[in-house]
């Protein structure tokens, strides 16, 4: 059968041998606490390229060390990163694999001992310290940490940057009106709460001229807070800066229940896509082939992003195209596998 979910996708000519994404997942993994490529990364990733998934977005990673989630986060705040994300690039290319990085800066979320840095000095909840309003020039010297992180990516090879603007991180916590109270050209409208991202992107674009994705948390599952519908004159100020792809994934800006479900921010993917008429990721409980292909395949998004199932299972390509009916290579190694 003629899937959409394996045939081939191009963004900013580059061609993908298939739609599935393997999601960023922080993978908590640099003991040396220097933001440092490890023999886990190398594994972990280059199996996901073995399992045949098209495209691989490695893990948040640190545009500065304060910016890191935790000490064990990747960084790429140093040209000391480059050698070994190389080396990661390498492995997972080798293996038939797209990858991307996800640039990231975590805001008032950061664990990391040291000054902790938002647009507001609004702590995210009771428990969490109260961080430093951003100044200008603390604002100038992150756009350009961001800029700095994508010439190194590219560098290091990678064939797709990924800017993580979603999960209540530094980016997300300017767009929403809940962590950003700034009363400068930075915060109030949404125009301002925009500027920073906006920013980050023309950095980032005068440095790297190949596909551009940007993760966004649709929903901040709060009355005062921002809807999928918000997010639409957003996506179109991406596109027209030159995003290629809107990641549509939800929350975590503030704290709140979200009722979940399989493919509950496919809807939000859809919205986007079809409003904005922008290229878009889907992400979320998605874990069957049947379930991947259908949302490809009715336009609801363009590619689909997993995450928790493909730590469980690294091969879920084989799987869902098994599902689907359809052949998919094997590396040559692993061909005997499938004769009986
Ligand atoms: C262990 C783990 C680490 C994660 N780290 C990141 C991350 O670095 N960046 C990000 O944007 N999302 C991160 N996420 C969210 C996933 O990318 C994904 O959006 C989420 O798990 C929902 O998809 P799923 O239901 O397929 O797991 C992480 C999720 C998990 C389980």
């Amino acid at each position: 059968m003629n899937t959409v979910l394996f045939s081939p996708y191009t963004i900013r000519g580059l061609t993908l041998k298939n739609r599935i994404v393997m999601s960023p997942m922080c993978m908590y993994s640099c003991d040396t606490k220097d933001g440092a490529v490890r023999t886990w990364h190398k594994i972990h990733y280059s199996a996901r390229a073995v399992g045949q998934v098209g495209l691989i977005i490695v893990e948040a990673t640190g545009v500065t060390p304060q910016g890191r989630i935790s000490e064990r986060d990747l960084g790429i705040w140093s040209d000391d990163h480059i050698a070994g994300l190389r080396e990661l690039v390498g492995l997972v290319k080798e293996h038939g694999a797209a990858i991307g990085i996800q640039l990231a800066h975590a805001g008032r979320k950061s664990q990391v001992p040291g000054e902790i840095i938002a647009p507001s000095a609004v702590p995210f909840d009771d428990s969490s310290p109260t961080p430093k309003e951003m100044t200008k020039a603390d604002i100038e010297e992150t756009v350009q940490a961001f800029q700095n992180g994508a010439r190194r990516a590219k560098e290091a090879g990678f064939d797709v940057i990924e800017i993580h603007a979603a999960h209540g991180y530094l980016i997300n916590e300017f767009l929403s009106p809940l962590s950003n109270r700034r009363q400068d050209e930075y915060g109030g409208s949404p125009e301002n709460r925009y500027r920073f991202l906006g920013d980050v992107i023309d950095a980032v674009r005068e440095v790297w001229d190949g596909p551009l994705f940007v993760r966004i948390s649709a929903s901040d599952y709060h009355p005062e807070g921002l809807t999928a519908k918000d997010y639409v004159p957003y996506a179109k100020r991406m596109k027209e800066q030159g995003v290629d792809l809107v990641d549509v994934s939800s929350g975590a800006v503030v704290p709140a229940r979200i009722d979940v479900y399989p493919g509950y921010q496919v809807p939000f993917a859809e919205l986007i896509r079809r409003e904005a008429d922008v290229p878009t990721g889907a992400v979320g409980l998605i874990t069957s082939g049947w379930q991947a292909e259908e949302i490809v395949h009715n336009g609801r998004a363009d590619l689909v992003f997993l995450g928790r199932e493909l730590l469980r299972n690294p091969y879920w390509p084989y799987a869902a195209a098994q599902e689907l009916g359809v052949k998919i290579d094997a590396p040559v190694q692993y061909e005997r596998g499938w004769r009986f």
